[in-house]
């Protein structure tokens, strides 16, 4: 969704602008633009579309002196994207400049206030109003301005401003939307994501909600929205800036796939001491003593993450788990107390359904645990507890590796809570967790057949439509198969529970369709091909997805195969996701889409 990112220092700001926003692409986009503040005059430009003709249009930043600067990439809520709708905007008196995430749910109120006032308006824009109303407050002090204004705003929202009348100052402001301070020998920096700081420093300090940050260039200063001075701590990030580039690849999600073994072995290795899962730091044993259900809860991928860990986790520990999509969490009035344990899971930290599901559960006296992978992401400050994912940053819209380390972190909690309630065996706790130290080895066998996946998905691409079938597991595996296929290659793909298919999908299934048959599982291996059978009866083309010990005996009936390596039946979906990924992947490679920025999509969603 919409990026941010701030400069004052010593340097030109319009190519460090530019070049942040690069970084905040892949969040999704429909318009850019950039304000720099030149002894006391402003400069703004801005442009519908993608952000190379904002380099095109600046020269690359040079037809736009001054080195103090805002910029934003906008992804459209209020009013379509257009030049006249996108960031910065500036007051009707050409006094202060203002990039926006979020909303100001008020805006429409605030709008007729000034309009009464005799102010109009070029915009349809809830910042257009924000810019107004700072002005309108002005009396000389920018920070004072502000902090007025945003004491009257509601919703969520993250504000980069300057003032053409205080040159060299930037005013940073958070409310409910993530901001981030990050500090360097040549100026000082704003963005809504580390990923455009980490090319100028790895110290950063995480603005909170209501807080306000006034930066110069040799100084910054942190206050509440009444103007009382804060202290606020420095941070290192610990990713680097490597670790954003495609490395070779033509593609940041084939990128991402190759690196998810060492991912998983990141994740979990830090967690497990002398053979065993170990997080009683985080998740106290009187806790788990008295956990009466468990709920988990997130969007996406992360929920389908969920769906599995339910069943691993009343497999495992006999613990009842109730999985919710965060956007329904906040309004089905949850059943939780202080004996629940919440997990949101959220790659991103910064969902806001997720995290709107976060502060109802603690509101309801639930413990909060957050599985999240961006350090001082929005859900790990709020959440109680926090288990990070060690993905590192992951740059395709659609999530591959923080997907695998969310699933393979459940494995651990399913054992941890396991042992602790003593609802598992020696050898079973054994040879799970043994299953799961091989898994990255094992996803480097996948890997490798990489080509028999791209020579299936040549065989498919030209397909309409793509069914994905599977029980238990294999049905979460499905929704997770379904939803990557059609983000990235936007063919119309359905998951269903390969039980439910006689209830009414078959009677879509003719001539030629595809369908995918995951029988990964292999206690229900045969149940799943036997729905495999029916929809080959009716002329689908079936492709399977099984374990290699199975595949003699799926190959009777499918008309392809891909194969897993065998392990533990609660590992499986750890490798089977691989050749769905691949799938994907290079089904969208054919038909020729934009594989990491995909229409429409955004990294993250910060709006419900
Ligand atoms: O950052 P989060 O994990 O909270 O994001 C949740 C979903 O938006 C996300 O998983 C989405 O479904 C993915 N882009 C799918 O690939």
């Amino acid at each position: 969704m919409c990026g941010i990112v701030g400069y004052t220092g010593d340097k030109q700001a319009s190519p460090i602008l530019l070049d942040g926003l690069e970084k905040l692409e892949y969040r999704g986009y429909d318009s850019a633009g950039i304000a720099v503040e030149n002894g006391g005059k402003l400069t703004v430009s801005k442009t519908k579309g993608r952000l190379a003709l904002l380099r095109e249009k600046t020269e690359n930043g040079a037809a736009v002196q001054g080195v103090t600067g805002i910029g934003h990439t906008r992804w459209a809520t209020h009013g379509k994207p257009s030049e006249e709708n996108s960031h910065p905007h500036v007051s009707e008196s050409g006094r202060v400049a203002i990039v926006h995430n979020g909303i100001i749910e008020n805006y429409m109120e605030l709008k007729q206030m000034l309009l009464n006032r005799g102010r109009s308006f070029v915009s349809e824009t809830d910042t257009e109003v924000a810019a107004q109303l700072i002005d309108f407050y002005y009396e000389g002090d920018i920070l004072q301005a502000v902090a007025k204004a945003v004491r009257e705003f509601e919703g969520n929202y993250a504000l980069g401003i300057l003032c053409v009348d205080e040159p060299g100052k930037l005013i940073a402001v958070r409310n409910h939307a993530p901001l981030i301070v990050g500090y360097a020998l040549d100026g000082n920096y704003f963005a809504s994501d580390v990923m455009a700081l980490l090319a100028h420093t790895r110290s950063v300090t995480y603005l909170a909600d209501e807080e306000i940050a006034v930066l110069e260039k040799t100084q910054v200063h942190y206050y509440s929205s009444f103007l009382d001075p804060i202290e606020k701590k420095v941070e290192r990030v610990e990713w680097d800036s490597a670790a954003a580039d495609k490395g070779g690849y033509e593609h940041f999600m084939f990128k991402e796939i190759m690196e998810q073994p060492e991912v998983i072995r990141r994740t979990v290795l830090p967690l497990i001491r002398d053979g065993r899962a170990e997080m009683e730091q985080i998740i106290s044993k009187a806790m788990v003593a008295n956990m009466k259900r468990l709920f988990i809860v997130a969007c996406g991928s992360s929920y389908h993450v969920g769906i599995i860990a339910k069943y691993n986790i009343e497999k495992l520990a006999r613990i009842p788990v109730e999985v919710v999509l965060a956007s329904e969490f906040r309004y089905c009035d949850p059943i939780v107390d202080e004996n629940t344990l919440v997990i949101l899971i959220s790659q991103s930290g910064e969902t806001t359904d997720t995290l709107e599901a976060l502060r109802e559960a603690k509101e309801r006296g639930a413990t909060t645990l957050g599985i999240v992978n961006v350090e001082g992401s929005s859900i790990a400050k709020a959440a109680d507890l926090v288990l990070y994912t060690k993905a590192g940053p992951e740059i395709a819209v659609a999530t591959t590796k923080a997907y695998s380390a969310q699933l393979a972190l459940t494995v651990l909690i399913a054992l941890y809570l396991a042992e602790q309630r003593g609802t598992i065996d020696q050898a079973t706790y054994d040879e799970i967790l043994g299953a799961l130290l091989a898994v990255p080895e094992q996803m480097g066998t996948i890997l490798e057949q990489k080509a028999y996946i791209q020579y299936l998905a040549y065989q498919h691409f030209h397909n309409d439509d793509i069914f994905f079938i599977g029980r238990n597991v294999d049905y979460a595996l499905s929704l997770e198969g379904s939803l990557k296929l059609k983000e990235i290659s936007y063919i119309h793909s359905e998951a269903y529970a390969a039980g439910e298919l006689k209830h009414g999908t078959i009677s879509l299934v003719e001539d030629g369709t595809l369908v995918i048959a995951i029988a990964s599982c292999r206690r229900l291996t045969e149940k799943t091909l036997s729905n495999a059978m029916e929809v080959r009866a009716r002329g689908a083309q079936v492709l399977a997805l099984a374990a290699e010990s199975v595949k003699e005996e799926v190959s009777h009936v499918a008309d392809q195969v891909m194969t897993i390596p065998d392990t533990h039946d609660v590992l499986l979906p750890s490798l089977a996701i691989l050749p769905l990924q691949l799938f994907a992947y290079y089904v969208a490679l054919y038909r020729g889409c934009d594989i990491d920025k995909p229409r429409n999509l955004a990294k993250s969603v910060t709006v419900e």
